[in-house]
């Protein structure tokens, strides 16, 4: 192991003694590769900037550099996504969330009523499924064509679906579970769409940062003044910071009237507040957390490599585009021919626990998401396990 390694990777017998829900969720024969987690160390800023609320006992109303600590949230944001992606974002249109379900749920009904028509890409990440059916609207789905060279968005699908009564596009890029990066001109004939239909997007940008080199984030808002003032971003540093379980997003409005009609619907009030653990966390992470997420990207693009390296040899028929951002590996594996769901397999017969593919949508039995953020040596014996069981199988 290289040292770089060694400061980043949390060994397996550590791992293990975590009380998160991967660790915690399976049998302890079981390598849990399923929810969007790393098994990585934390960058040091936020582990400082928790100890420093803990080592004053600081659990009171909070208040930061003088003022509300959302508006430092707000600020950071914004710096972040200048420095990142080129995107001056008004911190004023930035409110926070404690998470991106609840910015999901928030929009949905602010921007439409029940029985009203949401659009959204599928296979996907299921709390966006939920968020539709939950409020009783109507699912519009928008399947993701794969041409053999990776999946792309189906903007004649999607034209043909959309009907009088849809209201909104919900939108995740980078994707999950596919790693799909959009690019330009796929969003651009998709806020094309949105303005002939007068519909609002929201767009889950939370794998913005965990994009691999030769890739480009582009983000909905900073297309053009027609995309922003329909679109609402919602996202945070939970997933390239590794810090799901301190609850803190932003929603971010691309226009003042599109905030103004959010409000009518949601009080501010209502989004209560996160905990100033998460905002402390959050606000640390973009302004001191690059030089850690250079290293995890380089260890991504590593852990990624040593996939590809697998899928096809170590792993026969097993199909997939190597991801273009994300830690997921969303493999195919229809022509293993699997006696039950692939999720279902690789479980009881690998000991590996996955994301079904199924939970993505109803088609994708066949399929499973791997979480690839991992040590080297954990993600090396999945790959030895998976392809164990795949060959007693085809004996
Ligand atoms: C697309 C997407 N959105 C949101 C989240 C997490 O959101 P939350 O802030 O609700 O935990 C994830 C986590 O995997 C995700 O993949």
């Amino acid at each position: 192991m290289t040292s770089r390694e060694t400061s980043i990777e949390i060994p397996l017998e550590e791992l293990r003694q975590q009380r998160s829900a991967k660790w915690t969720a399976y049998p302890p024969d079981v390598i849990p590769a399923w929810i969007a987690q790393m098994d990585f160390r934390t960058a040091e800023p936020i582990k400082t900037a928790l100890q420093e609320i803990v080592s004053q006992e600081d659990f009171g109303y909070p208040r930061r550099e003088g003022q509300q600590p959302a508006v430092v949230l707000a600020q950071a944001f914004s710096e972040w996504m200048d420095k990142r992606f080129g995107w001056s974002a008004d911190p004023a249109l930035a409110v926070p969330v404690s998470d991106l379900a609840q910015a999901k749920f928030a929009a949905i009904l602010a921007f439409s009523d029940p029985g009203d028509g949401i659009a959204l890409q599928t296979p996907c990440y299921p709390p966006m499924l939920e968020a539709i059916r939950e409020t009783g609207r109507r699912f519009i789905d928008n399947p993701l064509v794969d041409a053999g060279e990776g999946v792309t968005l189906d903007i004649d699908g999607l034209a043909r679906a959309i009907d009088p009564g849809t209201r909104m596009i919900l939108l995740c890029n980078p994707h999950n579970p596919t790693g799909r990066v959009f690019e330009e001109q796929e969003l651009e004939a998709l806020v094309a769409l949105a303005r002939r239909h007068d519909l609002v997007i929201v767009s889950d940008e939370i794998h913005q940062d965990l994009v691999y080199p030769g890739r480009r984030h582009m983000p909905l808002a900073a297309l053009s003044a027609e995309a922003a003032k329909r679109t609402v971003t919602i996202t945070s540093p939970a997933k390239s910071f590794n810090i799901p379980g301190l609850r803190c997003g932003v929603m971010h409005f691309g226009s003042q009237e599109l905030k103004d009609r959010f409000h009518r619907r949601i009080p501010r009030r209502l989004l209560g507040q996160p905990g100033i653990a998460g905002m402390d966390a959050a606000i640390t992470a973009w302004r001191e957390g690059e030089p850690w997420l250079s290293q995890v990207l380089a260890r991504l693009t590593e852990a990624r490599a040593q996939f590809e390296a697998a899928v096809g040899t170590a792993l026969p028929a097993v199909r997939w585009h190597a991801p273009e951002a994300t830690y997921f590996a969303w493999l195919d594996c229809r022509d293993a021919r699997l006696p039950t769901s692939a999720g279902d397999f690789f479980l009881k017969e690998a000991r590996v626990a996955f994301s079904p593919g199924e939970s993505f949508s109803p088609g994708y039995r066949d399929f499973v998401r791997v979480n690839f953020a991992t040590s080297t040596a954990i993600l090396q014996e999945i790959i030895a396990r998976m392809g164990q069981a795949l060959l007693r199988f085809a004996r």
